[in-house]
């Protein structure tokens, strides 16, 4: 955990905020795999960990902004519990360390909630996006399970959004530690991809990896010869001399701040000129993608900036043909480029994203796009110094999709779809960083990760 003092700082900046009512949070329980005391591993609700730090299942969290009060509920372990699980801490203990006086049991907490629908006092909550808590709200606030979200507190959800969305020194240096696992994780897999094993091979190497040196994944591994599948979470291929691997991965810190990175390398160490081509225009996309940001400007334009580049390049290998303007516009090139330039970073992979990506990522100024591959990107606002966003373009061939397009003759005036055909079984390339936007630019977080092609060369050919 943080020190208290960060706790009960961010709780006074959210009850400045909201001003009047009640704000109840719930943290998160065990999920069972299969059977209640199998369970998947532990995993806090963010937005709890970010008011209260708090990491163990079944509590829950009012903030009494009415009565300037904060009270943690749950109940404290048996002697049966304890019997299994070692000595464990009291929940007084654990409200101590966050700032909090007052404690409650789960009863309680019914008890107190029953009492404040009865009173009409107004209570604030995020959305749900497990289904116990759903039951518990239901079971509490006497709201019908299935109409539980319609009710979460727009309020709230911006309020914490706007305090979420600025990143402390404490929490970049968390981030920090995540990205430090996350090389591990990107380099350890270029030097112990070989043709001839699994890509299960690989990844259970760099979850292991995350586990040993973090708190385990921020998410599951994409580990693929098939990058072309933006997010391909199974892993029998066979890795073949010649093949590009798509590695995105990222870790937790010990308080649970994500990284994800992306590098994509050639499994025997040597990139094919086919391969570099394209390769260096998703390079350059990167860097610029991560130079255009700063303060004041809209994450969409350097989307469209980004969107551009990838248009010349391919333009210039033949893939494409026209006025670069009128192809990002009509959204052609989104046949290589189909998903967003990136996302908010944080306690989450995808920051927030439980509260709605349109309430994180858009606003009354910022509509979302409908247009196929516009329509995927997460974050369209402004950018501001302390945001944590990845930057992480990409160039595909995704065969049906080709195939598709091609058949309804789609773009035809853009797209020359017989070279397109010649690289169908070429697969894909994303390069990704986690980046912080500065007082007059942005930084990239965490020491260098390989991704210029001699240096991602030199990782891969040196095996272990
Ligand atoms: N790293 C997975 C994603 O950004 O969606
Ligand atoms: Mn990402």
């Amino acid at each position: 955990m943080f020190n208290s003092k960060t706790y009960i700082k961010r709780r006074e900046i959210l009850k400045k905020k909201i001003g009047k009512g009640i704000i109840l949070l719930l943290g998160n329980n065990e999920a069972p795999m299969n059977y209640a005391d199998n369970t998947y591993t532990y995993r806090q609700d963010s937005t709890f960990l970010y008011y209260f730090g708090i990491d163990r299942a079944e509590l829950a969290a009012v903030i009494d902004v009415d009565e300037n009060k904060e009270i943690i509920y749950g109940n404290d372990f048996t002697l049966d519990d304890i019997v299994w699980m070692g000595p464990q801490p009291t929940i007084k203990h654990e409200a101590a360390k966050s700032g909090v006086k007052n404690i409650g049991t789960l009863n309680d907490l019914e008890e107190f909630c029953g009492n404040a629908v009865k009173q009409g006092r107004k209570i604030h909550f995020i959305p749900q996006y497990r289904y116990d808590n759903i039951f518990t709200l239901h079971r509490i606030l006497g709201i019908m399970s299935s109409r539980i979200n319609n009710f979460a507190s727009t309020e709230l959800i911006k309020a914490i959004a706007e305090q979420r969305y600025i990143k402390s020194k404490e929490e970049i240096e968390e981030m920090e530690k995540a990205i430090e696992v996350a090389y591990e994780m990107q380099t350890s897999a270029m030097r112990f991809a070989k043709p001839g094993m699994t890509e299960r091979d690989v990844m259970g190497f760099i979850a292991g990896l995350s586990m040993s040196l973090g708190s385990g994944l921020s998410f599951p591994v994409i580990f693929s010869r098939h990058g072309e599948t933006l997010h391909n979470h199974h892993y029998d291929n066979i890795f073949q001399d010649g093949d590009l691997v798509v590695n995105d991965s990222g870790a937790e810190s010990e308080l649970h701040y994500a990284s994800d990175i992306t590098r994509t390398f050639p499994v025997s160490g040597k990139f094919t000129l086919q391969q570099m081509d394209i390769y260096e225009i998703v390079l350059l996309a990167n860097l610029t993608g991560i130079a255009e940001m700063k303060p004041g400007v809209n994450f969409k334009t350097v989307h469209l900036k980004v969107a551009g580049l990838i248009t010349d390049g391919m333009k210039a290998l033949g893939f494409m043909k026209g006025n670069t303007k009128e192809i990002v516009e009509a959204g052609a090139h989104a046949l290589f480029f189909p998903h967003g330039l990136g996302h908010l970073l944080g306690l989450d992979v995808h920051d927030m994203e439980n509260y709605g990506e349109n309430n994180i990522g858009y606003d009354e100024k910022q509509k979302r796009s409908t247009q196929f591959g516009l329509k995927s990107l997460r974050f369209a606002r402004p950018l501001k110094p302390g945001v944590v966003i990845t930057v992480e373009p990409g160039i595909y061939f995704i065969p049906q999709l080709i195939d598709k397009w091609q058949k309804e003759k789609k773009f035809t005036e853009f797209i020359n779809y017989t070279k397109v055909n010649q690289y169908r079984n070429f697969g894909g390339i994303r390069i990704e960083d986690d980046v912080v936007v500065t007082q007059n630019g942005s930084r990239v977080l965490g020491k260098p990760i390989p991704k210029a092609i001699e240096d991602v060369e030199e990782v891969a050919s040196d095996k272990i």
